[in-house]
């Protein structure tokens, strides 16, 4: 139905899915798989379905195979273990009639041996992305990875493919692809990170190879309405090396040109955090969703930052056909009902926000809802 004070409560049609609003809640890495099979916990179950309002919900970042782990306490979907986990994610957020796709991450050179049984993380080129990893024993500088072999490159492809089945068969709805900065993929993309002489490495259509190659691998088990990717293309700072460089906005004109014949469930685009006044994507900073919006005939999903306002706004003016919140959801499970009510929102304990168990994580609670009868309620 029609929403025209509020477009982020109108019904939308995805594909075959039919999302109750636009509001989509964006992935969260919250660390709290912390057994060392890293499998989804019944405790993970009542966070998602706690947020099952949401038009549709984006499972934490998930390591995709043992090789793509970098950060401790993160679900995979590589085992069958880790599969009957999400059973229970899957199931609980159905019940409560909400929608959830898996999020299927690999993080590459921005790991650290302590993940890899003493082995040194592999990325596209042996160059440390000067960033940091989350290890068990804290914070670690990366370390100068290996360079990944073809074979190898290929076998990631197909382990990929694995992870897309794994998530059909855990009852997920679809999957999203974790691109944004910090990743493998984006590692790949950059001029910093990929030194590469190959068919992966050199010019644009060889650095973004491998974004094809995963898409053609996991539509091969999910129709393409079901599968997404998330991209940061202007991710500043707290990145390492990654930034924007002179060739991100040719890299994505061209990625997007050729996203354009994939039919995908959406495409999800983050903001810029900061001003690009000055840096090579400054041409964006004006026009920054309007610029994928018109190089990309699909639909897109815009992020960060927004607010109830602002997420109406750009549904409204035709910008984005979605709008994704991250951090609103850690402590607003009814994000949804707060706009719909006008209520105000809850600010989350950043303390909590990757480790403390149920504490900063099931606990947050729904906000009393105004009565019918209150004179002045405001209902849409
Ligand atoms: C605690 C936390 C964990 C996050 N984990 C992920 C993740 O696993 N995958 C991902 O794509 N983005 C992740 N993000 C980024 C969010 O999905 C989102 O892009 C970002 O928070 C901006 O949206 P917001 O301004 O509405 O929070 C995370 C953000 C936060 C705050």
């Amino acid at each position: 139905m029609k929403n025209t004070a509020q477009p982020l409560l109108e019904e939308y049609q995805l594909g075959s899915l039919t999302l109750k609003n636009r509001v989509v809640m964006a992935s969260l890495t919250r660390g709290r798989a912390t057994n060392p099979g890293l499998v989804p916990s019944p405790l993970m179950a009542q966070y998602y379905a706690q947020r099952a309002s949401a038009g549709l919900i984006l499972s934490e970042g998930t390591w995709m195979s043992p090789k793509a782990i970098g950060f401790i306490n993160v679900p995979g979907i590589y085992t069958q273990q880790q599969i009957e986990g999400w059973k229970l994610v899957t199931k609980a957020v159905h019940d409560k009639g909400g929608l959830i796709f898996s999020q299927l991450g690999h993080i590459g050179a921005a790991s650290h041996p302590d993940f890899l049984g003493g082995e040194l993380p592999a990325g596209p080129s042996a160059i440390n992305p000067q960033t940091r990893s989350f290890t068990p024993e804290g914070f670690k500088d990366t370390l100068t990875p290996r360079e990944l072999t073809i074979p190898e490159i290929k076998q990631t492809v197909q382990d990929y493919k694995q992870a897309a089945q794994n998530a059909k068969e855990a009852g997920f709805d679809g999957i999203e692809i974790h691109a944004i900065v910090g990743m493998l993929i984006p590692q790949f993309l950059s001029l910093a990170t990929n030194h590469r002489t190959d068919e992966y490495g050199g010019r644009i259509e060889n650095r973004a190879r491998i974004v094809f190659e995963i898409l053609d691998a996991v539509i091969e088990v999910w129709d393409s309405t079901r599968v997404a990717i998330k991209f940061s293309p202007v991710a500043l700072s707290n990145v390492g090396i990654i930034t924007p460089d002179h060739e991100t906005i040719p890299m994505f004109q061209y990625i997007l040109q050729k996203l354009n014949t994939y039919h995908l469930a959406y495409l999800h685009i983050v903001g810029p955090a900061e001003d690009l006044t000055g840096t090579p994507v400054e041409a964006l900073q004006d026009n920054y969703f309007s610029h994928f919006r018109r190089h990309y005939t699909g639909r897109l999903m815009a992020n960060l930052g927004f607010t109830q306002e602002s997420g109406n706004e750009i549904l409204k003016n035709g910008t984005a056909d979605l709008v994704s919140f991250g951090a609103p959801f850690i402590a607003n499970p009814d994000l949804v009902e707060r706009f719909r009510h006008h209520l105000p929102l809850s600010a989350g304990n950043r303390d909590t926000y990757y480790s403390g168990g149920e504490t900063g994580y099931t606990d947050y609670p729904e906000a009393p809802l105004p009565s019918h009868n209150t004179p002045g309620s405001v209902f849409h």
